[in-house]
């Protein structure tokens, strides 16, 4: 292969690269951004996208892994509340590291969890 196919085609990942990235940053605005964390986190807001994009596939009323269920605002405040969720989410010895078989969630998203639960765990 040439030198100059060689440039094209790195050329030409470095864009394709740059789509991936701008598209995730659009699906996931917050997760690169600095967190304002003196805003109010909610349940509806903050916590639900979160949880539906990695947690509730396996913690539904079909499918209660570990007998936990997070679809529902009551089941989400009791692990809330004893410390469950928060200790699986940010890997904390004691507990089994969430999501099961996944990387550690981004940090901004453990922060909005975290600042909710400190707010109180409302359903807001
Ligand atoms: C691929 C399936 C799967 C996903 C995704 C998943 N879990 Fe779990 N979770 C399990 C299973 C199975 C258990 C019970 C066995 C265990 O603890 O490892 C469990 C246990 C738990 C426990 C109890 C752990 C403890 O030590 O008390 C909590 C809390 C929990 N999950 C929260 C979450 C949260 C929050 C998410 C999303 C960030 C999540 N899970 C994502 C399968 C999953």
């Amino acid at each position: 292969m040439k030198i100059h196919q060689l440039v094209c085609l790195s050329l030409f990942g470095i864009m394709i690269h740059s789509c991936a990235y701008n598209n995730e940053a659009d699906l996931y605005p917050s997760n690169n951004d600095t967190l304002d964390t003196s805003k109010t986190f909610t349940y509806s807001g903050d916590v639900v996208p979160i949880l539906n994009r990695e947690c509730t596939s396996c913690h539904n009323q079909n499918n209660i892994s570990g007998g936990i269920q997070l679809d529902n605002y009551d089941d989400v405040k009791f692990f809330a509340n004893n410390g469950r969720l928060l200790g699986s989410i940010e890997w904390s010895s004691g507990f089994s590291p969430m999501p099961k078989g996944g990387p550690k969630m981004p940090a901004n998203d453990i922060t909005r969890i975290k600042k909710w639960i400190e707010g109180g765990a409302l359903n807001n």
